[in-house]
């Protein structure tokens, strides 16, 4: 079976696309530097596939290094590019890290791509490329337009899609599938692999599962005054799992070779939002534990609603993201138990 690099396959959302890919049968060589990641996840994910992928600590920014890897990997036949720094606030700050970090990665990626012949890449976006949409453009389409970028990581993932298209249209050999991901949460079932948020999560779920686990007082819901149901903002949770198994459909549907445009975009969401006071709720019910929380002021940057058209996704690819909300929910409280070992 065909052999896939995957960059930053130690970190949260590469980790389960390894599980699934080796569950498909594919080889896996990963390439991470392990700035936001641990390599104990290589134990998790052999516990769980009873397969321990190939690893490199390498950064994929570095040419040399990189050029050494795909020398001694000649099999890598597909690329699954997640390795990204991906802290909004931390780019706001440090906006040269940011591209330097994930617009230097994705150059090394591509220049070496045309070195060695490899000539299918999948690569992590995001629905920040759509920023706030009209209302008329709820639920997303991957035809909406793209808002002006409110970060630094914002705009890297919106100049690495341009790069990508650039540089499939000038070299025809190559072919893209750039996947924009709506709000990925939970962790594999088994508990033995999930999110490692760094310090204070910044992110909804992790937030709510480790004040759940007494680790954090109180939950900020940040503004009840949007103009949404509840007041809270509106998102597309998607379960990792769902998400990661996206990723091998776009990578048989690339390496089988019919049909596909030579670079193709596809919205991974569920099509369905969840109002953060939903989502609190359903984490309450669905567990049985109570998450203290309060309402505070907007966070600046957050986008008020957004979710998923994800058509394109559950035709072209087959695929659809449709585990139950209280199972993924349960999943992710289940890894912070683990975690914290309650
Ligand atoms: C954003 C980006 C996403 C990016 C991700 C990286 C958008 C629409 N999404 O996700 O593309 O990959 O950052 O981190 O731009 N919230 C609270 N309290 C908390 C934490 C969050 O109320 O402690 C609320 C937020 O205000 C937001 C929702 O929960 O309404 C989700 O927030 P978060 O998990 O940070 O994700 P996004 O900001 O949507």
């Amino acid at each position: 079976m065909a052999r896939i690099l995957v960059t930053g396959g130690t970190g949260y959302i590469g980790s389960h696309t390894v599980v699934c890919l080796q569950e498909q049968g594919y080889d896996v060589v990963i390439v991470d530097n392990l700035s936001n990641s641990n390599i104990e996840v290589l134990d998790g994910i052999e516990a769980i596939t009873g397969r321990r992928p190939d690893f490199e600590n390498l950064d994929c920014a570095n040419y040399i290094h990189m050029d050494r890897l795909f020398a001694r990997y000649p099999d890598i036949e597909a690329i699954i590019h997640f390795a990204a720094s991906k802290a909004i606030g931390e780019s706001v700050e440090q906006p040269l890290k940011y591209y330097s970090n994930n617009v230097g990665s994705l150059l090394t990626l591509l220049k070496l791509m045309q070195a060695h012949g490899v000539n299918s890449l999948v690569f992590s976006s995001s629905c920040t490329v759509y920023g706030q949409p009209d209302t008329a453009h709820l639920p997303v389409d991957e035809t909406a337009p793209l808002q002006p970028a409110l970060s630094p990581y914002g705009h890297t993932k919106q100049i690495n899609e341009q790069i990508i298209r650039d540089t499939c249209y000038a070299d025809s050999n190559l072919h893209a599938a750039i996947l924009r991901y709506f709000n990925p949460i939970g962790a594999h079932p088994s508990a033995m692999i999930g999110e490692l948020p760094n310090g204070v999560p910044a992110n909804l779920l992790p937030f709510v599962t480790q004040t759940a686990a007494g680790v954090r007082k109180c939950l900020k819901i940040f503004g009840n005054d949007y103009n949404t149901p509840d007041g809270t903002c509106i998102r597309d949770y998607i379960y990792v799992m769902d998400l990661a198994k996206a990723h091998v459909k776009a990578v048989d549907r690339m390496l089988a070779g019919k049909g596909r445009a030579q670079v193709e975009v596809f919205n991974l969401g569920t099509g369905r939002g969840w109002s953060v006071m939903e989502i609190v709720k359903a984490f309450m019910d669905a567990t049985g534990v109570r998450v203290p929380y309060e309402i505070v002021g907007r966070r600046e940057g957050d986008i008020e609603q957004v979710w998923a058209n994800p058509t394109r996704a559950n035709k072209v690819l087959g695929w659809s993201a449709d585990t139950p909300m209280e199972e993924v929910l349960m999943s992710a409280w289940n890894w912070e138990k683990k975690l914290r070992n309650l």
